[in-house]
């Protein structure tokens, strides 16, 4: 399958679980911020940091000039301190306005300011967004 997973990211957590996620679609995770003549694939998969309360900018400004992804599926995951899915839930909204299907969403804790949340993404949460990648690509 075309796959793309991109992560925006700034200490770490998400990049290790968009890793995770691609390693399972069996492709590399790559930083929104390098991403250049970007094509739809099959099947994308977008994660970022919670900052603010908000998605990472870098995150919200390649969704918003996302090409249109008729028949393209997208998935949404995002680490936060409180480990509630504030950017997912965001970027799942932003991407709903915009006409496309949400295929999936996972979120977990991330560790925090580098003193919160030691040992997040902890093993259970690493083995959950493996779960959540196998069941976007139907692997059991
Ligand atoms: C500047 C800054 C602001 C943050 N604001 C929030 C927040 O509003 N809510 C939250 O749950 N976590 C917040 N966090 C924690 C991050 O969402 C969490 O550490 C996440 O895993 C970061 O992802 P990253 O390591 O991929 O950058 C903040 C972290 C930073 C550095």
């Amino acid at each position: 399958m075309d796959v793309r997973v991109l992560y925006c990211s700034t200490t770490g957590s998400t990049k290790k679980i968009a890793g995770e996620i691609a390693k399972v679609l069996g492709v590399k995770a790559e930083s929104v911020r390098g991403v250049k003549n970007f094509h739809p694939p099959e099947l994308l998969v977008l994660g970022s940091g919670v900052y603010g309360g908000k998605t990472g900018k870098a995150m919200l400004s390649f969704i918003s000039n996302l090409p249109p992804m008729d028949g393209k599926k997208v998935a949404v995951f995002d680490t936060s301190g409180e480990g509630a899915g504030k950017a997912a839930a965001e970027m799942k909204m932003l991407l709903k306005a915009k006409g496309v299907e949400i295929a999936g969403v996972f979120y977990c804790k991330g560790r925090s300011f580098f003193i919160f949340n030691r040992g997040h993404p902890s093993r259970e949460e690493i083995f959950a967004a493996r779960k959540f990648a196998a069941d976007l690509c139907g692997k059991k």
